[in-house]
């Protein structure tokens, strides 16, 4: 029993910590951050109001809003002298090879803001992060597409700001569309934060070693990397571009067939979750996106878009999932959206990291805030060899 929350003793000998941040019931396929649940927050609040409740514990007041707003604004830019680092990669780099370099780098450039155990070192950081994160997606963008850096405004809202920086060069401007700036906005707010993922439980490990959040957050954009992660939206929409080649629609069934042959490591990438064992609730909100989004953009015939649909229906209906509880996850619908608001599928996971760092930053400062906090050292079961005497070279 952890306050008004129920836990039956096998799952408490598996948990890794106790939070107060994000709950999830697989089974119910709930959500909630801070105890609100992600589809009220994700169609009344924007995104900023979402990181300033992860960090606080409490949504802002119009006061508090303004404040924190003005606050991240005024940390958009980065160093000039991040544009050298990034001037090291080929412009064929992994935009998640270029990031996690980028905000590793962070640390070289914040020294009053480093220290993970001082109040305001984590609050100067994490108000950094959150600021600069979409700065370095967009140039990490621009750098591999060849185009120079679009600088950020201060007059435009955050996923204005992020778009405008993606899509604007220095001979045309790009006029933020209301549509896909929410779209892009609610992106952000379901990728948020998810309790204990792999990249989460990550940030925490490293940064109980006392390193500086920076170096942290480096480690979960690391982390998130992974195709059975964070990975996982760029490889699911690869996928349906994949069998869209196979034949589309038509060629589903042999597509399937596949996925069900062991022997074939063909997964439904987007499908499936260690904790959901029912519908992502995050899956549902993003299909409603997606369907805004292309009936915006006038696309509700994207080919893609069906067969994701016709995939979703199987797997919903067919015994193989559905006895294996194998539903759409955050990453399924996500790259469609992305990919109808112009986002090259490279730069998915780029975004989901974006995202992410808040919640990153929000569990890293619980457990860091806990007085009772030690390093982290997981145990192991040892089963190698007995000990042995080592044998001369010439006698091996
Ligand atoms: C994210 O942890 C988080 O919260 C992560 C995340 C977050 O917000 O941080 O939610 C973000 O990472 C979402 C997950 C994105 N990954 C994918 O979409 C990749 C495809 N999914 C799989 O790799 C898989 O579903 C996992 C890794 C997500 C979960 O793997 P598990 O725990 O092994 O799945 P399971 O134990 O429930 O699998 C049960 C069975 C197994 O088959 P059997 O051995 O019983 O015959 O289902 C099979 C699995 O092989 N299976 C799949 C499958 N996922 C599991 N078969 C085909 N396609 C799939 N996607």
């Amino acid at each position: 029993q952890t306050g008004k929350f129920t836990y039956d003793p096998g799952f408490l000998s598996t948990a890794a910590c106790q939070s107060k941040i994000t709950y999830i019931d697989g089974d119910k396929g709930e959500l909630l951050y801070r105890g609100y649940p992600i589809e009220q927050l994700a169609t009344q609040c924007d995104f900023l109001e979402t990181c300033y409740l992860l960090l606080n514990g409490e949504l802002p007041n119009a006061t508090q809003k303004t404040e924190f707003n003005g606050l991240v604004t005024r940390h958009t830019m980065v160093n000039e002298q991040m544009q050298f680092f990034l001037r090291g990669f080929r412009r064929d780099a992994h935009p998640m090879a270029v990031m996690t370099g980028l905000v590793g780098a962070l640390s070289a450039f914040y020294h009053d803001s480093t220290d993970i155990n001082n109040p305001q070192h984590r609050e100067i950081s994490a108000i950094r992060l959150i600021a600069k994160m979409p700065t370095l997606v967009a140039m990490a963008y621009k750098y591999g597409i060849g185009q120079p850096y679009i600088y950020p405004k201060n007059d435009l809202s955050y996923s204005a700001n992020f778009m405008r920086m993606m899509f604007a060069t220095p001979c045309e401007e790009y006029v933020p569309n209301d549509v896909l700036t929410r779209a892009i906005d609610r992106i952000f707010i379901l990728h948020a934060d998810h309790e204990q993922n792999a990249s989460t439980s990550t940030v925490r490990l490293c940064g109980s070693s006392g390193t500086n959040p920076f170096a942290a957050i480096a480690a979960g954009v690391a982390c998130l990397w992974g195709p059975a992660h964070g990975g996982a939206n760029e490889a699911a929409l690869n996928m349906l571009e994949d069998v869209q080649k196979m034949g589309g629609v038509e060629k589903i069934g042999e597509f399937i067939k596949q996925v069900k042959d062991k022997n074939s490591n063909v997964k439904l990438m987007g499908f499936g979750h260690r904790v959901y064992k029912n519908y992502d609730p995050r899956a549902k909100l993003m299909r409603e996106t997606c369907h805004e989004v292309l009936g915006a953009l006038g696309k509700t015939n994207d080919p893609i878009l069906k067969l994701a649909m016709e995939l979703e229906k199987i797997a919903l209906e067919d015994e193989y999932f559905v006895a294996r509880k194998l539903y759409p996850n955050v990453d399924f619908y996500s790259g469609i959206v992305q990919r109808a608001i112009g986002i090259p599928v490279s730069l998915f996971t780029a975004i989901f990291a974006l995202a992410r760092t808040v919640g990153w930053i929000a569990q890293l400062n619980e457990m860091i805030g806990d007085p009772e906090y030690k390093i982290g050292r997981p145990r192991q079961l040892y089963n190698g060899a007995s000990k042995r005497d080592v044998v001369a070279l010439d006698k091996r």
